[in-house]
């Protein structure tokens, strides 16, 4: 397959070894700056670096175009490339509006396109682990997801934390529990400039006895990415800094002994062994854009993992919370 990957900043150049690793021919790299341009065909000597989107975009050797670029021009160069005939997999979050990553849907499935967000998450080790023991019901019923997503920077040039750090949680955890939050509530502030948030609390609410949050920063003194997710029978701590050991499944829970009347019960606690699984060591950009390729191959029979409905539910739960930070921290229906 030929390619064009968009973007060749911080994450594009994963994009263009992960693609390269795996078979696939990236014919050009799109970026509007020299400096990165050149850097791109340095690496890579028999790939063409251009600015100009235009000569991409009407080239008919180019099958699929992946967008790596700021999140404002996803929209639009995503829509440019299905509408010329192209694949398309664009970065987190998809879009900048729900209106847009649905009009995108339309185009895609309108011309019998494969249209994909890379949430990346879902193809590591430890989600792929977590999900099965969920699945195996070693939890039991699933309470709660509670994260932490905090570092020391990056500020993004058009998004605020919440776009930039949310759209992991908002993924790993539609794909963990199979379900879609039903409103949500979210606070923030922004210390730096007047609009964008750069510390954020979110709080998914669902139809089940289930309940999840996310708290994200950029002006952490430290870099964590911890989760923690109860259930009845088992509890998991997900550390994501750990090298190697990042899925802890703790024997952990209460039960509620006898309800005398009401306010008044025991609660007997269980600590009980703790297990740490073996993961999956696969790069897990490697497997998601295997995921892509498979689908385009497949002929629209094989949904990716992280495809395009699961690309406009992040953008839609953001812009959710951003129109609840605007209101207080009011709660927002989906
Ligand atoms: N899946 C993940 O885990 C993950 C991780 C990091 C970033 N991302 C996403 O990747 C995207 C890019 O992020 P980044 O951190 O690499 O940003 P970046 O700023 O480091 O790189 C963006 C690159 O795009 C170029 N560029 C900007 N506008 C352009 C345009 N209109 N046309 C062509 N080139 C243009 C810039 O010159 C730059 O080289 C964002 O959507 C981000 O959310 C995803």
């Amino acid at each position: 397959m030929t390619l064009a990957v968009f973007g060749y900043g911080y994450w594009g150049p994963n994009l263009v070894r992960n693609f390269t690793a795996i078979g696939q021919t990236v014919k050009y790299v799109v970026d509007s700056s020299a400096a990165q341009r050149q850097k791109a065909e340095k690496a890579y000597p028999t790939v063409t670096a251009t600015a100009d989107a235009e000569v991409v975009l009407n080239d008919s050797d180019v099958d699929a175009i992946i967008i790596a670029i700021p999140v404002r021009y996803h929209y639009e160069i995503a829509k440019k490339a299905l509408l010329a005939g192209k694949h398309a997999l664009v970065e987190k979050p998809m879009t900048m509006t729900g209106d847009e990553a649905d009009e995108l849907i339309e185009i895609a499935s309108k011309n019998k396109l494969v249209l994909m967000s890379d949430h990346t998450f879902l193809y590591t080790g430890a989600v792929k682990k977590i999900k099965a023991l969920i699945e195996a019901g070693d939890l039991g019923d699933v309470l709660y997801f509670d994260s932490t997503r905090v570092d020391v920077g990056l500020f993004q040039s058009d998004v605020n934390v919440l776009w930039d750090l949310a759209p992991h949680d908002i993924s790993i955890l539609s794909y963990l529990i199979n379900d879609k939050p039903i409103s949500v509530a979210a606070t923030g502030k922004a210390h730096v400039g007047a609009s964008r948030e750069n510390i954020a609390f979110l709080t998914m609410n669902y139809n089940i006895d289930f309940i999840a949050h996310a708290n994200v920063s950029w002006i952490s003194p430290v870099k964590i990415r911890k989760v923690l997710i109860g259930g009845t029978k088992k509890m998991i701590v997900y550390d994501d800094i750990e090298p190697s050991e990042k899925v802890r499944v703790y024997d952990s829970g209460f039960e509620i002994k006898d309800i005398e009347e009401q306010n008044k019960f025991k609660v007997d606690y269980r600590m009980g062994d703790v297990l740490i699984p073996k993961l999956d060591t696969t790069e897990a950009l490697a497997d998601m854009a295997r995921d892509f390729v498979k689908a385009i191959e497949s002929g629209g029979k094989h949904s990716p993992l992280s495809d395009m409905h699961l690309g406009a539910l992040v953008v839609k739960t953001l812009e959710a919370a951003e129109k609840s930070i605007k209101q207080n921290g009011a709660e927002i229906k989906l």
